[in-house]
C-alpha cells in the first residue's frame, strides 16, 4: 500500500467516524425540529418551527419557558393537558424526567407538600389556550396570523 492510498485511508476513516458521531450526537442535542405537526379539532396546524427561529428572528425563550433550565424544551401538553383531570393528577407524575421540573408548578417537594398547598390548575392554561394565547398574541405585536378571519391561515381545512 502506498504512502498515499494510506493517507486516503485514513482521512476517509476519520470522515467516516466523523459523521457518524455527528448523525448520532444530533438525535441527542435540542435541535430545534424543522417543521412541528399538530392534529386537532380544528385541523392539522403545520408550525414553521425553523422558519420563526431563523426567519424570524426570535429567541428559544419567547416560546420554551426556563429555556436554559432543563437539558431540551418539553412538550408544551406533558404541563399544559387538554384538561386537568383525574388523569391528569395521577399520570402526569412520570412525564418528568428531572425533579426540579415538578417545582414549575408545585410551590414544593411534591412528596411532602400538603394536599391544600398543591397547584391550582386555574392558573395553568389548558393546551389550546396555552397555544392560541402563545401564537396569537405574539403575532398581534409582531405580525403574523391572529384574529377572527385568521383560522385557515394556521389550521387545514377550515
Ligand atoms: C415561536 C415559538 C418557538 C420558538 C422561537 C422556538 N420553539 Fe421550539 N417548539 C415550539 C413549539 C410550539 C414546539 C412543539 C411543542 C409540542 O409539540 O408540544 C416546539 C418544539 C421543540 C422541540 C421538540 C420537542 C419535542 O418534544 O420533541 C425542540 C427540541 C425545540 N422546540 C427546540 C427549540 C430551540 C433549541 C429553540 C431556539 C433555537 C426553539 N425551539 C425555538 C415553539 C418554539
Ligand atoms: C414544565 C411545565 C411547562 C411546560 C413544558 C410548558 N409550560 Fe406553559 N406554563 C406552565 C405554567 C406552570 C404556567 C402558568 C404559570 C406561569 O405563567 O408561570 C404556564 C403559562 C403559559 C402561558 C401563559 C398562559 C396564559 O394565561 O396566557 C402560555 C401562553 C404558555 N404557558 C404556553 C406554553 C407553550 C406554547 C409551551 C410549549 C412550547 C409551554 N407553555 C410549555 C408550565 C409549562
Ligand atoms: C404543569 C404543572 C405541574 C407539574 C409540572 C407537576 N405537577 Fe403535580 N400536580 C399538578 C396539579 C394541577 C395537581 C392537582 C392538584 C389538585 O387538584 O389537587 C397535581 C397533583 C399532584 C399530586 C397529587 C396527585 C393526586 O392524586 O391527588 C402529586 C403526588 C404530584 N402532583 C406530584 C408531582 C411530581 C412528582 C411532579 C414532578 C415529577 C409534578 N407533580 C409536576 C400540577 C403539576
Ligand atoms: C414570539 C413571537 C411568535 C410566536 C410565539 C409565534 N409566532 Fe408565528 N410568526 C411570528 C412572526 C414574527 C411571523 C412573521 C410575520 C410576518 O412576516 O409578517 C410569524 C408568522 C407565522 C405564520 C405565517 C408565515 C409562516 O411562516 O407560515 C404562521 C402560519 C405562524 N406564524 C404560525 C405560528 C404558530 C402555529 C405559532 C404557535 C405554535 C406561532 N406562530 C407562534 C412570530 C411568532
Ligand atoms: C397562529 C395559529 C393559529 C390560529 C390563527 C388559530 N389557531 Fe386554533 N390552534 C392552533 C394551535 C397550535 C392549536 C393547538 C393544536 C394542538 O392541540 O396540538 C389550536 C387548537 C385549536 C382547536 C382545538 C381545540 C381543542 O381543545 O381540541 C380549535 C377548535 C381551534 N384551534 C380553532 C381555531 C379557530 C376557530 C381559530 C380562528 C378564530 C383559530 N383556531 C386560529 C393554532 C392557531
Amino acid at each position: 500500500m502506498s504512502k498515499q492510498t494510506l493517507l486516503v485511508l485514513v482521512v476517509t476513516g476519520a470522515l467516516f467516524l466523523a459523521s457518524v458521531v455527528g448523525y448520532v450526537g444530533q438525535s441527542e442535542s435540542s435541535d430545534p425540529p424543522v417543521r412541528v405537526f399538530l392534529d386537532n379539532t380544528g385541523g392539522r396546524v403545520v408550525f414553521g418551527h425553523l422558519a420563526h427561529v431563523e426567519d424570524y428572528g426570535l429567541e428559544c425563550e419567547d416560546c420554551h419557558h426556563d429555556g436554559e433550565a432543563f437539558e431540551r424544551p418539553m412538550e408544551c401538553g406533558a404541563c399544559h393537558p387538554k384538561a386537568f383531570d383525574e388523569a391528569f393528577a395521577q399520570n402526569h407524575q412520570q412525564a418528568f424526567s428531572d425533579p426540579e421540573q415538578c417545582l414549575r408548578c408545585h410551590y414544593d417537594d411534591p412528596a411532602t407538600e400538603a394536599p391544600e398547598d398543591r397547584p391550582d390548575p386555574y392558573w395553568i392554561a389548558v393546551r389550546a389556550d396555552a397555544f392560541h394565547s402563545q401564537c396569537m398574541g405574539c403575532h398581534e405585536s409582531m405580525g403574523g396570523p391572529a384574529g377572527d378571519e385568521s383560522c385557515n391561515q394556521c389550521h387545514a381545512g377550515m
